[in-house]
């Protein structure tokens, strides 16, 4: 990201998201949460130019991968009843209004460069975020754990984590210390949704990512890592996290699929230690 400036690829992402259809909230009582997050959504979109390219329908098969695994994690009726939430890497993520309920905690990592623009928005929209924590924390440098611990995240109590759109932009390292740090404070029954890039395979593939790196290196901010595909599953492991299902935007098995997206849902590999 440059220096002092909130992230242009998180202003892209909600520029796209401004059209997208959403996952209902089973329990809104009303639209106040929704119309919020449109509301951020607009505001940040403002003079940000998108297409209906292929990004515009990956981008959409991903806030629906994300909305649909709140939905089911926080619904007080499903099988998990989480009621803790870390969006990491939030960007101007607004489920935490869409999908707000008085009982659920949020929190929202996110670079403070990108979040100070966040808050400050939002303070001028006159929106109130009464069930949201703001953490800022550069997660190259930062103790994502401690900061989390500081701003009141319980850790013997599971927690949803969802990291969407953000690993790419992290080397292999960073990204393995921050899925261990998060690992380290999920109690059992916690979850953790996370897109990975992998290393593409094939010349399209290959001609898709330097597509993308070409246009968000031009944003400051260029691709950092792929993950070799044949260890998606034991970097997580060795990173605190079982894998429970990964496909790619479409929904197959990342095994089968020759996409370099991997859309992943784990879980934590052990027992919350008494010492953590
Ligand atoms: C492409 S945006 C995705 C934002 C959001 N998750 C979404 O899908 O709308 C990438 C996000 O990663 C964050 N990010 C990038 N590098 C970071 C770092 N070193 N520490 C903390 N956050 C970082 C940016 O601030 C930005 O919010």
């Amino acid at each position: 990201m440059r220096e002092g400036e909130a992230s242009m690829t998180a202003r892209r992402v909600a520029a796209h998201r401004l059209s997208f259809s959403r996952e209902p909230c089973p329990w809104a009582t009303s639209t106040q949460g929704a119309d919020d997050d449109q509301r951020l959504q607009a505001d940040v979109a403002a003079g940000v130019l998108v297409e209906p390219t292929p990004m515009a329908q990956y981008l959409q098969a991903r806030t629906r991968f994300f909305d649909v695994v709140v939905v089911r994690s926080l619904d007080p009726g499903g099988d998990l009843g989480i009621d803790q939430a870390v969006s990491v890497g939030a960007g101007y993520d607004g489920r935490a209004l869409r999908y707000a309920r008085p009982s659920t905690r949020w929190f929202e990592l996110d670079h403070p460069d990108t979040q100070s623009d966040k808050r400050a928005r939002l303070d001028e929209l006159g929106i109130a975020t009464p069930d949201a924590t703001f953490v800022p924390a550069d997660f190259t440098v930062d103790d994502v754990g401690a900061a989390l611990a500081r701003a009141g995240h319980d850790p013997t109590r599971p927690t949803l984590f969802t990291c969407e759109g953000v690993a790419g932009y992290l080397s292999t390292d960073a990204i393995a210390s921050l899925l261990a740090a998060l690992g380290r404070v999920a109690a059992p029954g916690s979850r953790l949704a996370v897109t990975l890039p992998l290393e593409p395979e094939s010349a399209e593939e290959r001609h898709r990512r330097g597509r993308l790196d070409a246009a968000v290196s031009t944003m400051g901010e260029p691709l950092a890592s792929a993950i070799p595909r044949a260890e998606l599953g034991e970097r997580l492991r060795a990173s605190g996290w079982i894998v429970r299902r990964a496909t790619d935007p479409a929904g197959v098995a990342i095994e089968q699929s020759p996409r370099s997206s991997a859309f992943v849902i784990a879980a934590p590999t052990e027992p919350l230690a008494e010492t953590r």
